[in-house]
């Protein structure tokens, strides 16, 4: 079924890690923004969110994010997505000691589960098995590919396997150095490289698989003694190396898989990609979608096969659209169930349930707990809101329907209006089935309007109205003869009614 950023996938075959590490202490200076960089939308969720969805589906037996910039901010909304995630991650702080080799060196302290028995006192936090490090700005990552990397890690009994891509403009990046025989050897950082290590382009995707006791142990003699003054994670590789064990690479061919948002450029970059990869999950599951290059499918939402999307519409958040439904053009749902079959054009919506067959739209406005029953309609220039409308129930033209209750096969005319607020409560308008209402009435709730009912032109419905009755309210009509040749002479208006008394066309009777 649909893949979904926030939702894990099934459990990774063979490869459940015993903890997936997410670095995400950084600051992000370069988003220029008051917010977190990690905590920066793209396609439906959080760039934290995608990378801790990607992780979860290794189900690794822990999942440690560990936070430094906006310590609060970030950890609350890490904790939030625990539902979604299937899991709590566990909040590692860092402390003051910069690094990315600090950062998993807190991460591991965060874990709970012992330690291998043999790990040795260097290797106190260090977990037995095979230890993923992460980072939280790489939305595109996939769980398919984590655990390629793991399977690999582990195939080999790898101390440490690295995930590489090979880069046109590798600046910037850490630098895989390989000996004659292919093997990696380590990792050059950019600004510690010489110029020959800077022709390397095979680059660090800062993505790794370690055996847990390696990495806690080779954490331990890291220093800071490099051009930036940090504890590299990179030099892990080196030691693990040095000591004997085996380092290996998983190089992908998928860039935008590494690829992490350092600044809003990169982060429109990386949206575009996600938003077209999506959408061809869903081409290529039985959805038709006219205007790829317009339409904007977040990774969340979910649609059934021969759905068919046209232009320009922007589906959002839970949005699930049903079988033989058409959406757009120039729609956008937020959080919206369509049903079997529906239409629904130019409309905006957002908490909304359509049910099968209905049509909804153009130029139409629905607003939270709005539910439309079976074949129902909500027509053109419509503004709905905590609305429940039974099957079969038609509001087709311009008007306001809010906290009122419709039952099945009534038909609400033109321009209807509940008023459900007096200035400082509101109050619910019912309507029975099979009513009709004629233009322009108001309901003036509380008010309640039974069965089989029908209302008047203009009606202002301020008392409940019983089963089968008609509603009047409007003061009976006074004809003025002669007022418009007497009071507008020579006017367009009286030469028409002055032709017309002399004609023989037939005119309304005086006194009709
Ligand atoms: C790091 C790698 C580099 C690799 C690159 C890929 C090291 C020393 N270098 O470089 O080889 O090519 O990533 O993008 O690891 N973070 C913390 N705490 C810290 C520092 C960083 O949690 O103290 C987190 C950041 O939030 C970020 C990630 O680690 O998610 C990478 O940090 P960043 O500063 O971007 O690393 P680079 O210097 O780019
Ligand atoms: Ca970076």
């Amino acid at each position: 079924m649909t893949e979904s950023p926030v939702t894990p996938a099934q459990p990774a075959g063979p490869a459940a890690p015993a903890a997936v590490i997410v670095l995400a202490a950084g600051a992000g200076t370069r988003m220029k923004s008051k917010t977190p960089k990690i905590l920066h939308p793209i396609g439906g969720a959080s760039m934290i969110g995608h990378a801790l969805a990607a992780a979860a589906g290794l189900n690794p037996r822990e999942l440690v994010a560990v936070v430094r910039h906006q310590r609060d901010l970030v950890a609350d909304h890490i904790l939030s997505l625990s539902e979604r995630l299937g899991t709590t991650p566990v909040i590692a702080d860092q402390d003051e000691v910069p690094g990315t080799g600090r950062a998993v060196q807190c991460g591991l302290e965060a874990l709970s589960h012992p330690a291998a028995p043999d790990a040795g006192p260097a290797a106190a936090a260090a977990p037995s098995g095979t230890v993923v490090v992460t980072y939280g700005d790489v939305p595109l990552l996939t769980t398919d590919l984590l655990t390629e990397l793991v399977q690999t890690h582990e195939a080999g009994s790898n101390a440490v396997t690295v995930l590489t891509a090979l880069l046109e403009d590798p600046t910037g990046y850490g630098r895989i150095l390989r000996d004659t025989d292919g093997s990696v050897a380590g990792i050059v950082e950019h600004k510690d490289a010489t110029d020959a290590q800077k022709q390397v382009n095979e680059v660090n995707s800062g993505i790794y698989a370690f055996d847990g006791a390696v990495l806690s142990t080779a954490l331990a003699q890291v220093t800071t003694d490099n051009a930036q003054g940090e504890m590299y994670l990179t030099d892990v590789l080196q030691i693990a190396r040095a000591a004997g064990g085996r380092v290996a690479a998983v190089t992908t061919t998928d860039q935008w898989q590494v690829e992490g948002a350092n600044d809003r450029v990169q982060l429109q970059a990386l949206g575009a990609e996600m938003n077209r990869r999506t959408l061809q999950r869903h081409m290529r599951a039985g959805t038709s979608i006219q205007d790829p290059a317009t339409t904007w499918i977040d990774s969340t939402v979910t649609l059934e096969p021969d759905t068919t999307i046209l232009p320009n519409t922007h589906l959002q958040g839970s949005t699930h659209i049903s079988e033989d439904a058409v959406i757009g053009p120039d729609t956008t749902l937020v959080d919206t169930r369509v049903g079997i079959g529906a239409t629904v054009t130019r409309t905006q919506a957002s908490g909304a349930v359509i049910g099968d067959r209905a049509g909804v739209g153009p130029f139409t406005y629905l607003r939270p707990g709005t539910v439309l029953g079976e074949q129902g309609k909500i027509g053109a220039f419509y503004e709905t809101k905590n609305v429940q409308i039974g099957r079969g129930s038609k509001l087709s033209h311009l008007g306001y329907a809010g906290d009122a209750e419709i039952g099945e096969y009534t038909n609400i005319g033109c321009g209807n209006i509940t008023a459900n607020y007096d200035g400082v409560a509101k109050h619910r308008t019912v309507i029975g089935s099979h009513v009709r209402t004629s233009s322009n009435t108001v309901f003036i709730a509380p008010v309640s309007v039974g069965d089989g009912a029908y209302t008047g032109a203009g009606a202002v419905v301020r008392k409940d109205v019983p089963a089968g009755a008609l509603a009047l309210t409007v003061a009976p009509q006074r004809n003025a003869e002669g007022w418009v040749e007497e009071r507008r002479p020579g006017s367009p208006a009286a030469e028409a009614a002055a032709q017309a008394r002399l004609s023989n066309t037939p005119q309304p009777d005086a006194g009709a």
